[in-house]
């Protein structure tokens, strides 16, 4: 068995996971979003301080299987530096005391196997990660080629709701809070306007409409937030739909899967879903559950990493805050 640590942001997760099949045998995850609500965003240091009293609590739980234990992985990039260096510490001091090896494993790659916790992986596949830290196309060939076709060139769609709720003063995390507010709203009331919509660089960026939707805030009051979310949100999405049907011109997806904690919106998913239609394409979705943070996405990941003999020693992991996939 692996026992996997994730701690890159705002969610300490513990998981351990069966080698042989893949599954998942034990999972727990402690959310910090109470304590980042009133700030309206994660305070890294707070981050940092709340892994360091959740993670060994969840570690007492995980003693009944010490002694099955091949490997420690531990989510090690890209991420909040003070907050991966939580999990790494812990997963440094496991390898010693159980003389095991580490498995550092990429957060990106993660949330791409949070598709196949407990099952195979399908490759190749076309994945949409939308998170709060990346908003990325990739096409994933195998385990080892992964290639980022389009990247956000400032926030991402993740972060773009979490600041559009800021602004509305309601809490973090914005998107499930943006996501319901827009269900009583119009979304033809603002005509925000769709990021790039006459560039053609397969790209994506938030910050203009991050910038449009401030402008309505200021200028309206409360009462018109459901309409202002709902037409962000429309918006939001429409600028991720116009990209992918530009790059699908070029590569016509036939299997295609969307990642990552802002995955679970459900208008996001339904035009997605509309939009494969037109290809005959079919759309891979994680639980609800796994989509945003957690350690099971990053153990499943850890068994290939396991089976390809990626191991390394205690001294050698490093925290790579900024890497890429
Ligand atoms: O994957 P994740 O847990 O953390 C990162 O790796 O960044 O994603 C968290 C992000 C937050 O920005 C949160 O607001 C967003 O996912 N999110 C959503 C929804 N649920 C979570 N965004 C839009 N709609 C949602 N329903
Ligand atoms: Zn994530």
């Amino acid at each position: 068995m692996i026992l996997s640590i994730e701690s890159s942001c705002d969610d300490s997760s513990i998981s351990i996971t069966e080698i042989a099949t893949k599954r998942l045998i034990y999972h727990k995850k402690i959310s910090q979003e109470l304590e980042h609500s009133k700030y309206g965003g994660v305070v890294p240091e707070l981050a940092s301080r709340l892994h360091a009293i959740a993670l060994p609590a969840i570690l007492e739980e995980c003693k009944p299987w010490f002694d099955q234990l091949k490997a420690i992985a531990v989510t090690n990039e890209p991420g909040l530096a003070v907050t991966l260096i939580e999990g790494v510490v812990m997963a440094k001091s496991l390898s010693i005391a159980l003389n095991i090896p580490v498995l550092p494993i990429n957060h990106l790659k993660g949330h791409i196997y949070s598709l196949f916790i407990g099952t195979e992986a399908q490759f190749p596949l076309t994945v949409l990660l939308v998170s709060g830290g990346h908003t990325q196309l990739i096409e994933v060939a195998s385990h080892n080629k992964m290639t980022t076709i389009a990247t956000t060139m400032d926030d991402s769609y993740g972060e773009s709701f979490d600041k559009v709720a800021k602004m509305m003063g309601l809490g973090y995390p914005g998107g499930p809070l943006i996501e319901k507010l827009a269900h009583s709203g119009d979304a033809s009331r603002f005509a925000f306007t769709v990021p790039l919509w006459q560039s053609p660089l397969i790209a994506f960026s938030y910050s203009g409409l991050k910038n449009q939707v401030r402008l309505a805030v200021e200028a309206n009051d409360a009462a018109d937030y459901p309409d202002i979310a709902c037409s962000f949100q429309k918006t939001a999405t429409d600028h991720l739909i116009q990209k992918l049907k530009k790059y699908f011109k070029s590569h016509k997806p036939q299997r295609f899967a969307i990642v990552g904690g802002a995955s679970a919106n459900l208008y996001l998913r339904t035009e997605i879903e509309k939009l494969l239609v037109g290809y005959n394409a079919s759309l891979l979705l994680a639980p609800l559950e796994f989509c945003s943070d957690n350690a099971a996405m990053i153990g499943r990941c850890a068994v290939e990493e396991f089976l390809s003999g990626n191991f390394i020693n205690h001294n050698e992991i490093v925290v790579n805050p900024r890497c890429k996939l």
